[in-house]
């Protein structure tokens, strides 16, 4: 039987929670799930690619059938060469619908043979993004919860937070 691989792509700028959602239940539905960390996105990340690749696969090491690469260039130029028949998408509402759209289609112009797959995000995770947990903890608050534990220490490192860091509120 032909295994069914899917890529979930992403800056990962860093994993939440969110994310993590989505590949456990991706995980449910393909033989393997391969998250795909974009080197350039045009975005000015906070972690460099090689700790956005580590602290992704420090929070998903021992969920079978995940696997973490890096990947640069056009994502379905890498789901190709990767053996993958589908490009799974979080929509965690319609706000994002427009931008997920457009790039569904704009990767289906471009390879015919790669899906994208949608699954809406948990309700819990609907109000989360990367940006959202930088800029709480950039500023000393508390993200516990809504990012892998693995992902703490990262974020207290990049921002000089005290050891002490998260505090409960
Ligand atoms: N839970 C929590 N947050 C989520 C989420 C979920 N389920 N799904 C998405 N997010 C967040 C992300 O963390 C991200 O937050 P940020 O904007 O604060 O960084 C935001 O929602 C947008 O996510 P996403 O749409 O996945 O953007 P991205 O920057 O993480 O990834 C790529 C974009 C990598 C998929 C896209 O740029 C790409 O494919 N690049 C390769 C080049 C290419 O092929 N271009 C042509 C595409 S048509």
């Amino acid at each position: 039987m032909t295994k069914r691989t899917a890529v979930y792509p992403g800056t990962f700028d860093p994993l939440t929670n969110g994310h993590c959602s989505i590949i456990r239940r991706g995980a449910s539905l393909f033989d393997r799930v391969i998250v795909a960390v974009a080197r350039d996105t045009g975005k000015k990340t906070l972690f460099p690619l090689e700790e956005r690749v580590a602290m992704a696969r420090e929070s998903l090491c021992g969920l079978p059938g995940v696997v973490v690469e890096a990947f640069d260039g056009l994502l379905v130029d890498y789901a190709r060469s990767a053996g993958a028949s589908a490009i799974l998408r979080g929509l965690r509402a319609v706000s994002d619908f427009d931008y997920e759209l457009q790039m569904a289609l704009m990767n289906r112009k471009l390879c015919r043979e790669v899906q994208t797959v949608f699954l809406m995000s948990d309700f819990q995770w609907m109000y989360i993004s990367s940006t959202t947990v930088r800029g709480v903890a950039g500023l000393g608050g508390n993200v516990r919860g809504l990012v892998p534990d693995a992902v703490l220490p990262h974020l207290r490192r990049a921002y000089g937070l005290p050891e002490t860091w998260p505090h409960e509120q």
